[in-house]
């Protein structure tokens, strides 16, 4: 047995060469990377069913092997050929940070583990509240996404808005229930959130929307008022800055005017959108985010970072402190040197962290961040692109207008009766998933199914959006005629 699990130099180093190949070949062909490969789960699954490995391996084999049953298996995330959900194909720096950060393995939860990897991360919380036009004095925690995003800025809300009732101690016990709003098109982490906080989705008001599925605001205040009267506690309202379905963006001023009215704590779920405010051209319809007393932000999305890395924002260090401080014994700073120092992990849940901040550091300076807006831009011009296509097309059909970078359509052949319509877009997700060449995924429009194209990936190009088009139509005409 050796005395330690390194290899020698000569030997990390052809492991090393031999990853970088395998990363050159990602990117070789990118342009033309499939969607999806059709492989039956039980053969996924029997690739690797064995047992505990007790013996090790030839780590170039293993990596021969993981080439060929990972990599060249993948989903194609990276490449111009995904339109599902919001996969933004992250981006070659911060892959390279991800290594780097896992080479020196710091603890990114008390300063002096990781003194550098926290000035970072509180740099790039500036850097963040300066993009999106939040107040300076931000305080704010790197997350995994924009559900985590969420679940913090709503545990501070419940938090700080029930200190009075001293919840950190007492729980929620013989409390008034708490009520939160949002409206219908709002994304299912909200629902996780409050029911991971005990405030249970049944007190989660769920507003309708108008044409623009932007909430309604009549229907949110007379909410409100009546859960007074019925002896709720109205606490929180939580705005979308860019919905998952359509990218709808609330009337966040409107929003914020409510929350003070009512004295209720504002949240605003930008994990979709939140990013693309930064942009000089788009400012006016985020208007009103600035007031949020917490946002949630999501880096693998519109920042085109790898997994996993969202951020919550709040208004300052404080409401983050009074939430997750817990006095331990073993963390105590009373003995270190100085005492000028962050300590994150005073700041949030997590004890151990990794230093997720420092892709995003890395990747805006080696892009500079008017690269990666010149990137938010060409994924909306892309957006408007394949709406005008599907708007002129005879075969398809534009089902939501959006400021962002989602298009919901569908697609109606040219002679297709309305329930043919409905059958065959149905049909076309497993269809498309089989065929493999584009990957895209559905969604219903106030109970209508929609095939549904997210466009934030910055390999993408006009002709990749034709490509999209011209597939489904292909696979559709299949279908029909089976
Ligand atoms: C508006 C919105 N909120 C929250 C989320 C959840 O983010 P994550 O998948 O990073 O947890 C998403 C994901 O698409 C989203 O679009």
């Amino acid at each position: 047995m050796k005395n330690s699990l390194d290899y020698s130099p000569q030997e990390l180093q052809g492991i090393l060469q031999k990853t970088t190949d395998l990363v050159m070949q990602q990117y070789a062909n990118i342009d033309r990377q499939d969607g999806f490969h059709d492989y039956p789960q039980a053969e996924v699954a029997s690739w690797f069913d064995e047992p505990l490995p007790t013996e090790g391996c030839d780590a170039i084999a293993l990596l021969d092997y993981v080439k060929q049953r990972v990599l060249d298996t993948a989903t194609g995330n990276l490449g111009p050929n995904m339109y599902a959900y919001v996969m933004a194909g992250g981006n070659q720096i911060s892959s390279i940070a991800d290594f780097l950060t896992s080479t020196i393995n710091q603890n990114a939860t008390k300063w002096h583990l990781g003194p550098a990897m926290t000035e970072i991360e509180k740099r790039v919380i500036k850097w963040t509240a300066d993009m999106i036009n939040y107040t300076p004095e931000a305080g704010g925690v790197m997350v995994s996404g924009g559900s985590t995003a969420t679940l913090t800025g709503l545990t501070v809300a419940r938090n700080v808005f029930c200190r009075k009732f001293n919840v950190n101690q007492q729980g929620l016990f013989g409390m008034k229930p708490l009520t939160v709003y949002c409206s219908s098109e709002t994304h299912s982490s909200t629902d996780k959130s409050i029911s991971l906080l005990g405030i249970g989705t049944k007190q989660l008001r769920r507003i309708a929307t108008d044409e623009q599925f932007k909430i309604d605001l009549q229907q949110l205040r007379e909410q409100i008022e009546a859960d007074l009267a019925a002896g709720f506690m109205p606490f929180c309202i939580v705005g979308n800055a860019g919905t998952v379905n359509t990218g709808a963006i609330d009337d966040l001023a409107a929003l914020a005017d409510i929350a003070k009215q009512f004295d209720m704590w504002f949240h605003v779920d930008g994990a979709y959108g939140g990013l693309v405010s930064s942009l000089p051209e788009l400012k006016a319809k985020y208007a009103g985010m600035e007031l949020a007393d917490s946002i949630a932000l999501d880096f693998h999305k519109w920042l085109y970072q790898p997994f996993e890395i969202g951020c919550t924002l709040v208004r300052n260090w404080d409401v983050l402190r009074e939430s997750y401080f817990k006095q331990a014994d073993y963390l105590d700073t009373a003995l270190e040197s100085k005492t000028d120092r962050l300590e994150f992990n005073e700041h949030y849940f997590q004890l151990s962290r990794s230093a997720k901040a420092f892709k995003v550091w890395m990747s805006l300076k080696a892009y500079g961040f008017k690269q990666i807006q010149a990137m938010m831009k060409k994924d909306l011009e892309l957006t408007r692109y394949l709406e005008k296509k599907i708007a002129s097309a005879p075969d398809f059909e534009l089902m939501s207008q959006s400021d962002l970078a989602i298009a919901c359509f569908r697609y109606t052949g040219e002679l297709l009766s309305a329930e043919q319509v409905v059958n065959i877009n149905q049909a076309l997700i497993p269809a498309l998933e089989k065929d493999g060449r584009v990957f895209i995924t559905g969604t219903r429009l106030r109970g209508e199914f929609v095939l549904r194209a997210c466009i934030i990936n910055h390999r993408k190009t006009t002709d990749s959006i034709d490509y999209l088009l011209d597939v489904i139509r292909d696979v559709a005409q299949k279908i029909s005629m089976e």
